[in-house]
């Protein structure tokens, strides 16, 4: 490695004396879980695709590591660069380009580096909408939602960020670009290249725009908050509202009562919606593209219906879009409610919807017997078959800390006998890599190694994040 005022010097060079920042602030070198803390030799923070092409050919030259960090919000320390001080963090925010907006032909062109927001916001603008939803849209940028293959609110409607991809731009290793920004819905020409670097957490190539799906814009809607004896009843109720409403379900979340009591206790302004106390909840919405759509009328029907049968032990329906944003508040607070509450442990697991109930049963009894120190805040997007099975410490922390190990092996081992995912939609990082190793198909994980250096032969595109260096 070059001195560091040499580096400094040649990077403005190849790049452009803008691209390169003086420093790094301390948020960059830290990931939104507090996990992990790095450094990094330069922080690039380039304009546009050719800077971005420029700086990969510099560094594929020189075999100098980039880390690509779009809002920093992952779960994973993906975006965090390793403590040598050797790495390159390689900042997206400046490309923020809205391209072209089609309204015609449903599709927009944004920028790696367009907060998630933003999207949503122009295709809006254009009559048109972008579904792809979190509690972190405000900060989460486009390229890191391909790079994570985010889920969120509205996977059930609309499918993962990987489903509203029609085309991508990307830079390889080498610095070449892959002009893969077809808006097509039909391109059958050889293999899906582009569909690589969708979830590869910028370990195959720099995700530097993208054509995405939109859809006609949502215009009336239904949003229950729902009061439900068990999982098994709220997969019941899912089945019921879906077939029954003419698969107008777009959001269909889990909430358990502890999670709806955090909510209330460290987030201000958050009530709870139904008065009795339920061991568990549902927060389902319906939406149509039809204005005044009598969505709630027949949600009202369906839940009747659910009530009568004993699926549903009680139901408010949001009667205006006050009551509506509450109820999302409610939900959407949650992992802020859970950080304020204390240390805790993340699961983000997911299995077969029909399986849920049962993985619930077992591995929260397993929770109850073997975590004295913590206790179980089990909430998220079951209509996606996805449960974030998170832990809380009950005090400071530390002794769930260290149990750690035990209960992150006996979470998943529940999951992969239920035919599920230890990683739904949050990822790999560098958090996940030894339980990639341990329940992916060996041949897929030779697959995936086989690709890494068909794509990145030196090794220098996220080293050590998805696979290990
Ligand atoms: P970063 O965190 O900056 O990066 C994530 C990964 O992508 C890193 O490996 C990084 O190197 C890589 N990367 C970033 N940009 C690029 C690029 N242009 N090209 C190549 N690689 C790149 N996730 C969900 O899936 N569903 C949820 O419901 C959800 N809710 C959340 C709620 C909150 C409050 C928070 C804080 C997070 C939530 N997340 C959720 C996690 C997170 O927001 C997503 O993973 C998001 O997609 C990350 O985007 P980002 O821009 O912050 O990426
Ligand atoms: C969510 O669904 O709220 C997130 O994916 C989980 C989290 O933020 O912990
Ligand atoms: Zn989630």
């Amino acid at each position: 490695m070059a001195t560091s005022s040499r580096l400094h010097q040649d990077l403005r060079d190849h790049v452009g004396a803008d691209a390169l920042l003086a420093a790094a602030s301390p948020d960059w070198l830290v990931d939104n879980r507090q996990l992990y803390h790095g450094a990094a030799a330069a922080v690039v923070a380039p304009r546009s695709t050719a800077e971005v092409a420029r700086l990969l050919a510099f560094c594929h030259g020189r075999k100098i590591a980039v880390v690509p960090q779009g809002g920093n919000t992952g779960y994973c320390g993906g975006a965090t660069p390793d403590q040598s001080g050797n790495q390159i963090l390689l900042l997206l925010h400046r490309l923020d380009r809205i391209r072209a907006v089609d309204a015609a032909n449903y599709t927009i062109t944004a920028e790696a580096g367009c907060v998630l927001a933003t999207v949503q916001e122009a295709a809006a603008a254009a009559e048109r909408f972008f579904p792809l939803s979190l509690g972190s849209e405000g900060s989460c940028q486009i390229g890191g939602n391909l790079a994570t293959n985010a889920g969120g609110l509205n996977v059930l409607r609309y499918g993962m960020t990987r489903d509203l991809v029609l085309g991508l731009e990307v830079v390889l290793a080498d610095g070449r670009v892959l002009d893969a920004l077809q808006a097509l819905r039909k391109d059958n020409t050889g293999y899906d290249v582009k569909s690589l670097f969708i979830g590869a957490e910028g370990s195959l190539g720099i995700i530097t725009a993208a054509t995405l799906k939109l859809f006609p814009r949502p215009r009336s809607y239904a949003t229950a908050f729902i009061a439900v004896a068990s999982p098994a009843d709220a997969v019941r109720l899912l089945a019921r509202l879906r077939a029954g409403s003419g698969d107008q379900v777009a959001s269909f979340e889990l909430i358990p009562r502890v999670a709806v009591e955090l909510t209330q206790r460290h987030i201000e302004g958050v009530a709870a919606p139904l008065d009795d106390p339920s061991p568990w909840y549902v927060l389902a919405e319906l939406t149509s593209t039809r204005n005044a759509d009598p969505l709630a009328e027949s949600l009202a029907d369906l839940l009747a219906t659910a009530a009568a049968e004993n699926e549903i032990t009680n139901a408010v329906i949001a009667q205006n879009e006050g009551q509506r944003a509450a109820f999302w508040r409610l939900r959407e607070s949650i992992p802020a409610a859970q950080r304020r509450a204390g240390a805790s442990l993340k699961h983000d697991v997911s299995v077969p919807i029909a399986a849920l109930p049962d993985f619930v049963a077992t591995a929260s009894g397993w929770v109850a017997q073997h975590v004295p120190a913590g206790y179980l805040v089990a909430y998220g997007h079951i209509g996606d078959g996805n449960l974030h099975f998170n832990i809380n410490a009950n005090d400071a922390g530390s002794a769930l800390l260290t149990c750690e190990p035990e209960i992150k092996r006996a979470i998943h081992d529940f999951v992969q006998q239920f035919g599920g995912s230890f990683s739904a939609e949050h990822g790999i990082g560098q958090l996940k890599v030894a339980e990639l190793e341990r329940y992916a198909d060996p041949v897929e994980l030779e697959v995936m190694r086989s690709l890494k250096q068909a794509l990145d032969p030196h090794g220098i595109l996220n080293p050590g994040k998805v696979l290990r260096a």
